[in-house]
């Protein structure tokens, strides 16, 4: 059989277990399968540039517990590539980039962005096979991504600090928790931390129950509270403005209207920029408390993977080498249960995972008496 030559790339945010995952990887294209690796620097910004590493034992030595990625990343897509000012469609640049290496696959790291943009590179013939990698946890298909994990444990530690300077000061502490549209993070490390309220895209919110829930606390004897919020935690009011924008631009009825709404969203997001400031100035003024906020930001994605994103990312970086030996092409390396398997990657694309409603983490944070804010 003839060698195989593959090329990898990592794009969007950058995420705890990247080097992990090139690491497993490139040792088991290397090692096990026989084949040839390069990478390409910067996501698919650098594939259509052209600017590309070779990945050989050497490269792929000591990185597993290195943070980030040695390839660089960007969350620039093939079909909407900043060139002069522009956003120009530059997926045909990138075909051709991959036909003059010869390239045998392509091996694309990313989220639900990432996914997207391999699909449509596979629909222009190229051989894709896709690793799911964001602390988000949103990608579909997959029951978690890796970063995840580690993120968790950032944010989770995070509000167990925050808990003794809350306690000593009598304050509301308000911590803002990165997750994108989906609460995986802020539930799952609120839930873990013991925060009193946990706000989250999933459960829009009304600001005079979380009050109410915060005083309840104080006639209990509880002076402080500690409140995690997603960063796309939204409040009832602000729901019914953003949800009908997002369902016109999925169902994509119209060219110029999905342009509209997608505007309309734009400018939503600017001015949802601050919302955990003014979430914690009106908790003030209706507790009478005094409320501080901690947005813990990057942090969440720096740093040394932790020992469950490295044993992911180590299981689907060479499960995915051996996807590309079988000759499987256009799939994602999914987790499903113990095992990885191949998910075709028209069933991940464009699609988010959110923390459905009956999951058990919202039960059991409830039975503890978390407020939602619902
Ligand atoms: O997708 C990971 C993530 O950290 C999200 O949680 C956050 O909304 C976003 O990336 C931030 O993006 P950027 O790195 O482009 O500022």
């Amino acid at each position: 059989m003839a060698t195989k030559l593959v090329g990898v790339l990592t794009a969007g945010g950058d995420t705890p277990g990247l080097n992990a995952a090139l690491r497993g990887l490139g040792k088991a294209a290397l090692g096990e399968y026989g084949m040839h690796l390069i990478g390409f620097q910067d996501g698919f910004r650098g594939l259509m540039q052209n600017r590309m590493v070779r990945l050989d034992e050497h490269a792929l030595s000591g990185i597993l517990t290195i943070g980030g990625t040695i390839l660089g990343t960007s969350r620039d897509k093939p079909h909407k590539m900043p060139v002069g000012g522009k956003l120009v469609d530059m997926t045909d640049e990138i075909v051709a980039v991959y036909q003059s290496h010869h390239l045998d696959y392509l091996v694309c790291m990313g989220g639900g962005g990432t996914q997207k943009s391999a699909l449509r590179l596979k629909n222009k013939g190229l051989n894709v096979v896709t690793l799911p990698k964001t602390i988000d946890n949103d990608v579909s298909g997959t029951d978690t991504t890796f970063g995840f994990d580690t993120a968790l444990g950032i944010a989770t530690e995070a509000i167990d600090r925050l808990h003794s300077t809350a306690h000593s000061h009598h304050r509301i502490i308000v911590v803002e928790i990165m997750g994108h549209n989906a609460g995986w993070l802020a539930l799952g490390s609120g839930l873990a931390g013991g925060a009193d309220v946990i706000l989250v895209p999933e459960i829009p919110y009304d600001v005079e129950k979380i009050a109410e829930a915060i005083l309840a606390r104080s006639r209990g004897g509880k002076r402080f509270s500690i409140v995690a919020v997603s960063e796309g935690a939204l409040s009832v009011e602000d729901a019914a403005i953003k949800r009908p924008i997002v369902k016109r631009i999925e169902k994509g009825e119209g060219k110029s209207d999905r342009k509209k709404a997608e505007e309309e969203l734009a400018e939503f997001e600017l001015a949802h920029v601050g919302n955990t400031m003014r979430l914690s100035a009106k908790l003030e003024e209706l507790t009478a408390l005094e409320s501080r906020v901690t947005i813990l930001g990057y942090l969440q994605r720096g740093g040394a993977p932790s020992a469950a994103d490295r044993l992911l990312a180590t299981k689907l970086g060479t499960s995915a080498a051996k996807f590309i030996h079988e000759g499987k092409s256009g799939v994602m390396a999914a987790v499903r249960g113990e095992k990885v398997v191949p998910v075709a990657l028209e069933e991940v694309a464009g699609q988010r995972k959110l923390v459905p409603l009956d999951h058990v983490w919202f039960d059991s944070a409830r039975k503890v008496g978390t407020c939602f804010g619902d």
